[in-house]
């Protein structure tokens, strides 16, 4: 999907966001954060934030939401009225560099379109150490499935473990701390600069 399409979609389906959301694949959250071990204050970047979902997990930390959608950021705010939040794609927002101890795309990268692009800026984004972490609480069939069954989303694909370990270490990431698992509580994939 371009901007605008993207932008129209999921400005349209933010009131419905968190009602859509099926419990079966909710509950898988809390099994990804066993891995991602948020630590008091450090500096998060939640892109493509949607409705904050992710808000109840990184409490202790100093998060920043991005969203392209306004309408997504305002059901965010609704629940969570202090969160900050930044409307912005991720591709041009204008964030500080070597900041971030940790980028998280939850549910969201397949959206992108230049896949490369946003990891790229993800490492120039993030301090020695910190991590890109783009994971999903569905398998890579149930994703398929999920984004199938709607024109907008049908083209919207997870890249193969091979692109992604490609598209991370051509943007610099270290070739020994790149982790690409899939399971039955869906797919993780990070990497640490
Ligand atoms: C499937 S939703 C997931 C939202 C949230 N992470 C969740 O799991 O509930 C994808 C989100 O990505 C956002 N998005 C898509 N392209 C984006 C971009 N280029 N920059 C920032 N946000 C984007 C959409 O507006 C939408 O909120």
């Amino acid at each position: 999907m371009d901007k605008q399409a993207t932008i129209k979609f999921f400005d349209s389906i933010a009131p419905k966001w968190d009602e859509m959301e099926n419990p079966k694949y909710t509950k898988r959250i809390a099994s990804h954060f066993k891995k991602i071990k948020v630590k008091p204050d450090e500096k998060i970047l939640d892109a493509a934030c949607g409705t904050g979902i992710l808000e109840p997990y990184l409490k202790e930390a100093d998060t920043l939401f991005l969203d392209i959608s306004k309408n997504m950021l305002l059901e965010l705010l609704k629940k969570y009225p202090a969160a900050k939040t930044l409307r912005s794609s991720f591709e041009s927002a204008k964030l500080p560099k070597n900041y971030f101890n940790k980028i998280l795309f939850f549910n969201s990268f397949p959206h992108f379109e230049n896949k490369a692009a946003v990891v790229k800026k993800a490492y120039k984004l993030l301090k020695e150490g910190g991590e890109l972490i783009i994971f999903h609480s569905l398998t890579r069939a149930e994703l398929a499935k999920v984004h199938g069954g709607s024109k907008e989303t049908k083209k919207d694909a997870v890249p193969t473990q091979s692109e992604f370990k490609e598209m991370f270490l051509k943007a610099g990431f270290a070739p020994t701390k790149i982790i690409l698992e899939e399971g039955k509580d869906g797919c993780f994939f990070k990497a640490t600069k």
